[in-house]
């Protein structure tokens, strides 16, 4: 018996396709929030699958500050604004057209905010695996991040990620520390449906790009040699795949 059959951790071929449902069907939510408010077993339960997640050194460099407030809401709203009208300005006019249509956060109607923060003195100066890419503590509260947005799909909630907002700004309405990073500002609630597809793609911005187009083989040009042959028609046969797994 393998340790994990021991353990009553071997994965189902029914849990494994819950997985990928929600993988699939998690969206970044705008516009769907509902006014409703979240039971605290249900935020506390996505908190803990976020604070599961993997980080460098198991630094767990992350903070989670709930905000609820509107008064404190109506401040970042108000920073969103003013980043979202300068953003407007960088695109073509052409872009600038469907840019000025999207609705690009929830700040206001979701349930919760949650800044997810990446504080680098986490654990002293020196840190396993950050020894030689700095980054790496960010990207770990970013893995919390992508780890509460799918444990918040799968309790039927949605999350939008806002970025358009002057870091600096951020920090000083959240009172954030300068040696603290505000790695994701998050938008969380019930809301009344998913879009099928990233609302980006809907609204004619981008497609999804096709994944045997990223794949590479040994370099970051390596076309695929023969020996790659049947893997890349894998990869062409399943391009339905996250529909299959709905
Ligand atoms: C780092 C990051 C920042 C994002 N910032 C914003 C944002 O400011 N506003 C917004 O509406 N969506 C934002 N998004 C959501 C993306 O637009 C979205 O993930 C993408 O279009 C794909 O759609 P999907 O998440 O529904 O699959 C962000 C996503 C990530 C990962």
């Amino acid at each position: 018996m393998s340790d994990a059959k021991k353990q009553g951790w071997e994965i189902t071929a029914e849990e494994r396709d819950a997985l990928y449902k929600i993988i699939f069907s998690r969206r970044d939510v705008r516009g769907q929030f509902l006014s409703d408010p979240i039971d605290d077993s249900v935020l506390s339960r996505i908190l803990y699958a976020a604070h599961h997640a993997p980080s460098v050194g198991f630094m767990q460099p992350w903070n989670f500050i709930l905000i609820r407030s509107q008064e404190v809401r109506k401040k970042i709203h108000t920073a969103f604004t003013k980043a979202h009208k300068e953003a407007a300005e960088m695109f073509s006019q052409e872009k600038q057209e469907i840019y000025k249509g999207l609705k690009l956060e929830g700040i206001l109607e979701s349930a919760v905010n949650i800044c997810v923060t990446c504080d680098t003195s986490r654990s002293g100066p020196v840190v396993i695996g950050r020894t030689h890419i700095d980054t790496m503590d960010s990207y770990s509260s970013v893995c919390a991040i992508e780890n509460l947005w799918l444990a918040a799909r799968a309790e039927g909630l949605g999350l939008g990620w806002v970025s358009i907002i002057d870091e600096a700004e951020l920090k000083k309405i959240l009172q954030i520390p300068e040696h603290v990073i505000p790695v994701g500002y998050l938008c969380l609630g019930k809301v009344s449906h998913f879009w099928e597809k990233p609302e980006l793609e809907s609204a004619g911005w981008l497609p999804r790009i096709e994944l045997e187009k990223l794949v590479n083989f040994e370099y970051w040009e390596g076309k695929p040699a023969k020996e790659h042959d049947s893997f890349v028609k894998q990869l062409k046969e399943d391009a339905d795949f996250p529909l299959t797994a709905e």
